[in-house]
């Protein structure tokens, strides 16, 4: 068995390779839908659809543990698809299945809890929070699931979202340093302009923007931390994994990259980004 990884595009990636580094021997299945992407501007009901079709290409792989690494399904598709769709499927299928996502591991690290308590504990300060910025897709913005999320765990918190229509598209297109600069630059700007200062911590809410988390950095004051979404969903599926051994994936290091879209190397941001060139297979 293999922990399927899914995503619209090439922004999951940024989750598998977190999945890799806190689970070095699992086997991972990566489907990107690359012929469906970008997911960030499709109506609700595309999301939902196309996110079901992944994750019955990736059980039909031997898949029994889906990531949703995509924010804008995981936002939209999830939550129906776990009551609507999956435990039809799995009574069908007699295996025990599941779907994850990546928002609510995302939204505990940036809301502090556990880790903030352990850095207090370690004498560490930590930042006051007031004022939370979110860069996503137009489709997760609209869903407002990061207010409502975070609303549930902290209510002393404003959320600000800035939708960032085409970033994802451009990376996926591997565009060049300077237009990816400008757009970025231009989204921390706009952030910047309705909150009337820098927020206090910042989320990537796009998996995407991870491949280029140095340009957010860049363009976000020095100070404001910066919540990496792989990693804090790497945790949380070593958690998963241990309250629910029956998921344990193989361990022989298989890995396979898979696509919907046309199969072979991915564009060379991606490749610099992982450090090596990348191909993917034809799903
Ligand atoms: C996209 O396909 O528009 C990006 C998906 C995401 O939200 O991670």
């Amino acid at each position: 068995m293999a922990i399927g990884v899914f995503d619209s595009g090439v922004g999951g990636l940024s989750v598998h390779r977190a999945l890799v580094q806190a689970l070095p021997d699992a086997d991972l299945i990566y489907l990107a839908d690359q012929a469906n992407q970008p997911y960030g501007g499709r109506p609700g009901e595309e999301i939902v659809t196309l996110t079901r079709a992944g994750c019955e290409r990736l059980f039909d792989q031997g898949c029994d543990l889906i990531v949703l690494a995509c924010n804008t399904a995981s936002a939209i598709a999830l939550r129906r698809l776990q009551q609507t769709w999956l435990p039809g499927y799995r009574r069908e299928q007699g295996r025990a299945l599941n779907v994850l996502g990546i928002i609510v591991p995302t939204i505990e690290k940036a809301t502090g809890l556990p880790w903030e308590h352990e850095a207090e504990r370690r004498g560490d300060k930590v930042e006051q929070l007031d004022i939370l910025g979110v860069f996503s897709t137009p489709g997760t913005a609209a869903s407002r699931v990061y207010e409502i999320e975070i609303d549930k765990r902290r209510q002393d918190v404003a959320v600000f979202s800035e939708p960032c229509p085409n970033l994802a598209r451009m990376i996926e297109a591997g565009e060049g340093q300077a237009a990816l600069k400008a757009a970025v630059d231009g989204h921390v700007a706009a952030l910047k302009k309705r909150i009337g200062r820098a927020p206090d911590r910042a989320i990537l809410g796009c998996t995407h923007y991870e491949i280029i988390a140095d340009l957010f950095r860049a363009a976000l004051p020095p100070g404001t931390p910066l919540i990496h979404q792989p990693a804090a969903t790497a945790e949380a599926i070593v958690r998963y994994l241990e309250r629910h051994p029956e998921y344990a994936p193989g361990t022989g290091g298989a890995r396979r990259f898979l696509t919907t879209g046309r199969a072979g190397p991915q564009n060379g941001l991606v490749s610099s980004f992982w450090g090596a060139p990348l191909s993917f297979d034809a799903a």
